[in-house]
């Protein structure tokens, strides 16, 4: 099979120099990366800007903003027989870009920020697809009842929750995963290469499980 696996931040530019992004570090979409290879499947990574080194095997494509990554995923989540979207896309952008370094004045400054566009739900908005859709929630608080309102409202297949205490910027993480008919898996602490290998097999067997109902 296919994965198309987005990881990392993306960064919204204020001015040439500044940015707006935040901490992820990209660890739990490039171990599904690694873990999808050497299950033998082919991978296409979109990553945002992390400090790790692409696996060999996967077509990589790099990306900066939310707008790239946008792009790039509708290029190929059609061609992909699972669509993993673990990025944590920036949901806002700067009204307007300035094409010169902002100075800094004496006064207050505000900025004005619109939503950037959401990738994971205009992928669910696909009625037709013949991909697996499968959405990341990292959460401070409420973490199943947040996680519930996404898999409804992006119309996924499957929401992987994780406490965002736990997931940012460490080598492990803890997982509840909600599938769309109702079911639910909890693993507990581990780390990110183990949870990453569990994953796979979570959603390749799902995926073989949506095609035979559909045949
Ligand atoms: N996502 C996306 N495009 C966006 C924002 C989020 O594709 N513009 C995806 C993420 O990759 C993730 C899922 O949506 O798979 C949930 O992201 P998250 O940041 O947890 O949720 P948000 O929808 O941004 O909601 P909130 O920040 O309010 O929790």
């Amino acid at each position: 099979m296919t994965f198309l696996i987005t990881a990392g931040p993306t960064r919204e530019p204020i001015d040439p120099v500044r940015y707006i992004s935040n901490r992820s570090s990209g660890k739990m979409g490039y171990a599904i990366a690694e873990a999808a290879l050497d299950a033998g499947h082919d991978v296409i990574l979109i990553s945002g800007p992390v400090n790790l080194v692409p696996p060999r095997n996967a077509k990589f494509i790099s990306v900066w903003t939310s707008d790239e990554m946008f792009g790039a995923v509708h290029q190929f989540a059609d061609s992909s027989d699972i669509c993993v979207l673990c990025a944590a896309v920036a949901d806002y952008k700067p009204a307007q870009v300035s094409p010169v370094k902002i100075k800094k004045r004496n006064a207050e400054f505000s900025l004005e920020l619109i939503p950037t566009r959401d990738i994971l739900q205009s992928l669910g908005l696909q009625q037709d697809r013949k991909f697996l859709l499968v959405g990341f929630a990292a959460e401070t608080d409420y973490l199943e009842a947040n996680a519930t309102k996404k898999l409804g409202e992006k119309n996924c297949d499957i929401i992987v929750a994780n406490d965002a205490h736990i997931g940012m910027e460490t080598d492990e993480n803890e997982l509840l995963i909600l599938f769309c008919d109702g079911e639910t898996k909890k693993i507990s602490r581990a780390p990110k290469t183990f949870l990453a290998c569990e994953l796979v097999k979570i959603f390749s067997n799902s995926q073989q499980k949506r095609l035979t109902k559909k045949m």
